[in-house]
């Protein structure tokens, strides 16, 4: 905690009171003087920046209408096409999560919140996440200014704005809990709208939590067997027999320089980075889309790369046949697959490897604050860990999404009713957050996503149905 004496807090007031057009770092001043709870994201960016009405008219993309309009920092976006007043239609936001504003825009353009508004004759809105895009309260990141990063910060920043919120151009009061208010989030952010839903019950009228991690863990090997399941036959066993393979060069310790070097890794020390290296291209399972315009190809192109042989009869035998056998060195041979892998990571990984920190180098203790050498997972798993449950809470999650194992649809979680008080979704064949994505004719998208578009916005009519403003006092 940093202590405040008394003429700083003065100073402070006074500063806040003084500076109307406030820039970034005048602002940070605050925060410091102030302290960790001093910063609230409301207060500082309502000095700095405006709200900036999203114009949607015309034909062209979310991305070009906001750079030709205006250069100001924004940390919402607002889509209030459909917004009609006598219908007294919902606030959908969005909670942009660990990226910045304008990368969610295709949610409020196409996606879940213009579906949803469309539907209900709400407001669709995009909020920015502290510490991200144009949200940044601090000079810098050392370890010092990171310090109010956390889960409740960035929670309470949620409750502001929801509370506090005047759309320009919108006359009537659409704060919470005079609205009701629809928190979507997807991935990390579905976890932030299920935790919302839980830590702000009275501003949170209902929440939609997609490909929610509930769960935090510290290890997560399950992430990696949802992928070895659902991917390409051909692809999977190939990665399966070069890692089984790789396992026991490391374990035997022959050839481990040559196997290293042939990943170009020659001079990695520790195993442990060398195997997680050897893990990476797993990740871009994650990104894979049903539009096959925003999805990213990176797996199928690995995979292609992974299987591929010039001789196609060859390539059909089994692993670690002898006409697959490529000689590395001396007395050295492994399976095609593995220098099809090494490639891979030669000249999609390790030459992007910047010369860079470890993360205990970069982030040395400060004055005020320390990363901790492990996160808490405890105080996560406390809001509720895979039986987090509320009424006019939903979970959708995609069968295999490789974060399924950490959300609700976890196979360690109980089983649950699918209801509409409490609805709880798989779309089969989905990865991380289908939902989210959406066309602007729905009915052009795949089955499985206009089903769940359909119930999302069939359950949240139903939702909205039961609504009474809460009685003045
Ligand atoms: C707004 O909603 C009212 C009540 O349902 C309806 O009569 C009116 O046509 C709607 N206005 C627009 C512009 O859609
Ligand atoms: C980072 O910002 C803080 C406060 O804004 C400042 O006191 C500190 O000197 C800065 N550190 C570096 C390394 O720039
Ligand atoms: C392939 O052959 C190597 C070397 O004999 C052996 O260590 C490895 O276990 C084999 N891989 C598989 C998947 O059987
Ligand atoms: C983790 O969080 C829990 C619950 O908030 C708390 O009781 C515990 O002391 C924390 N543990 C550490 C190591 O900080």
């Amino acid at each position: 905690m940093v202590h405040i004496a008394p003429k700083h807090l003065a100073h402070a007031l006074a500063l806040l009171s003084f500076l109307s057009s406030a820039n970034a770092t005048r602002n940070s001043d605050l925060v410091r003087v102030l302290g960790p709870q001093g910063v609230n994201l409301w207060k500082l960016r309502a000095e700095t920046t405006k709200a900036s009405k999203f114009n949607l008219e015309g034909t062209e993309n979310a991305q070009s209408v906001l750079f030709k309009t205006d250069f100001r920092p924004r940390w919402y976006w607002v889509n209030d096409r459909h917004y009609n007043a006598s219908v007294g239609g919902p606030v959908i936001v969005i909670d942009g999560g660990e990226t910045s504003g304008e990368d969610r825009l295709p949610f409020l353009d196409t996606g879940i919140a213009e579906i949803l508004a469309k539907a209900t004759g709400g407001v669709g809105v995009v909020l920015e996440h502290r510490y991200y895009g144009a949200s940044i309260p601090v000079d810098n990141f050392t370890t010092d200014s990171l310090r109010w990063l956390d889960n409740e910060q960035s929670a309470a920043d949620s409750a502001n704005f929801m509370a506090n919120v005047k759309f320009d151009g919108i006359e009537e009061d659409l704060t919470a809990p005079n609205t009701p208010w629809i928190y979507y989030g997807g991935s990390y952010a579905g976890a932030r709208a299920a935790h919302m839903r839980i830590l702000y019950p009275e501003l949170v009228y209902g929440a939609i939590a997609s490909s929610a991690v509930t769960h935090a863990a510290l290890s997560n090997w399950e992430y990696m067997e949802v992928i070895r399941l659902a991917a390409d036959p051909k692809c999977s066993s190939h990665l399966e027999n070069s890692i089984k393979t790789i396992d026991q060069i490391l374990d035997h310790r022959i050839f481990v320089g040559r196997l290293k070097a042939l990943f170009g890794l020659k001079d990695l020390e520790h195993d442990e980075d060398f195997v997680a290296l050897l893990e990476s291209p797993l990740g871009s399972w994650q990104s894979k889309v049903w539009d096959p315009t925003v999805g990213d190809k990176t797996f199928d192109k690995f995979c292609e790369a992974l299987n591929g042989h010039a001789n196609v009869a060859i390539a059909e035998l089994p692993f670690n046949h002898t006409s697959r056998m490529v000689t590395v060195a001396e007395g050295f041979r492994v399976d095609f697959a593995i220098v099809n892998y090494a490639k891979w990571i030669k000249q999609h990984i390790v030459s992007e490897c910047p010369s860079d920190k470890t993360v205990e180098q970069a982030f040395p203790p400060g004055k005020h604050f320390t990363v901790p050498s492990l996160p808490n997972v405890t105080a996560v798993n406390a809001l509720g860990d895979f039986d987090l449950a509320a009424d006019r809470l939903a979970f959708i999650d995609g069968a295999v999404d490789p974060w399924r194992p950490d959300t609700p649809h976890s196979d360690y979680a109980k089983d649950r009713e699918d209801t509409i008080l409490r609805p709880f979704k798989l779309i089969p064949g989905a990865v991380h957050h289908w939902d989210e994505y959406g066309l602007e004719n729905i009915l052009e998208e795949p089955h499985e996503i206009l089903k769940i578009h359909g119930e999302m916005i069939g359950f949240v009519q139903d939702w909205l149905k039961d609504w009474k403003a809460p009685s003045k006092v």
